[in-house]
């Protein structure tokens, strides 16, 4: 019996990872946050120091694997669960500039297919539907303004220590789209066939149950 694969990809803080999780608990599927291993891949550059020529040939080292505790993805570098780790904005920017080095995309290519290929998943990413899984049941390209998305990153962080103000988490938002939008390697675009959905000014509740909707439209088409 094949798998349901839904992939959502858009640009950083659009609320993929929210919405997906979300989707995923209702629909009964595993939530993928392909992010995360390219997060892992900064961090083990960076502990490492190892200069962007050297990345390639050290990958193997890297030993990235996501593993499903209770369902919920943890993210592995050997024996280590960094999945805490990889969240600081330093390896935010640092992970924005890996990725778009091909050997790293290569790397993690056949990790994200497998799970895929084994389990009924809402991947997320910025070239699931492109990519990574280019025959996906459902693609959907979720979006949102780059000021509203500072917003919820800012209100997400607002009373944490450290907390970057309005304008910087705004202007970091600028900078990673044009990254992940301007590369040669997999740049972030909408799918031809995928549905573009903006969920500027909706709550998280309007969007998920909005995704699930989408979803079952489109599986009971297919008659999956
Ligand atoms: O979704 P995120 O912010 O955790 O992703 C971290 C970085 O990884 C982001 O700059 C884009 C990159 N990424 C990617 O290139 N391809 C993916 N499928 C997922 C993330």
């Amino acid at each position: 019996m094949s798998t349901v694969n839904v992939a959502i990809d858009g640009p950083a803080g659009a609320g993929k990872s929210s919405v997906a999780k979300a989707a995923s608990a209702q629909l009964g599927y595993i939530y993928v946050d392909t992010g995360a291993l390219y997060r892992a891949i900064a961090l083990f550059v960076t502990e490492n120091n190892i200069s962007d020529g050297d990345i390639a040939e050290n990958l193997p080292r890297a030993d990235v694997s996501l593993r499903f505790i209770d369902g919920v993805q943890r993210v592995f570098l050997g024996e280590r669960d960094v999945s805490d780790l990889i969240r600081t904005p330093e390896i935010s920017m640092a992970a924005s500039r890996t990725s778009s080095i091909q050997a790293v995309r290569d790397y993690l290519f056949e990790t994200q297919r497998k799970i895929a290929r084994e389990n009924n998943v809402i991947m997320d990413g910025r070239d699931i539907g492109t990519v990574v899984l280019p025959d996906a049941d459902v693609k959907i390209y979720l979006t949102a303004s780059a000021e509203e998305r500072a917003n919820r990153r800012f209100r997400e962080l607002a009373g944490k220590q450290d907390c970057p103000t309005y304008e910087e988490i705004l202007k970091d938002i600028i900078e990673r789209d044009y990254n992940d939008m301007n590369r040669s390697t997999s740049p972030l675009k909408q799918a031809e066939d995928a549905v573009l959905f903006d969920t500027t000014g909706m709550t998280l509740e309007q969007s998920s149950s909005r995704i699930c909707e989408l979803i079952r439209e489109k599986l009971m088409g297919d008659d999956k």
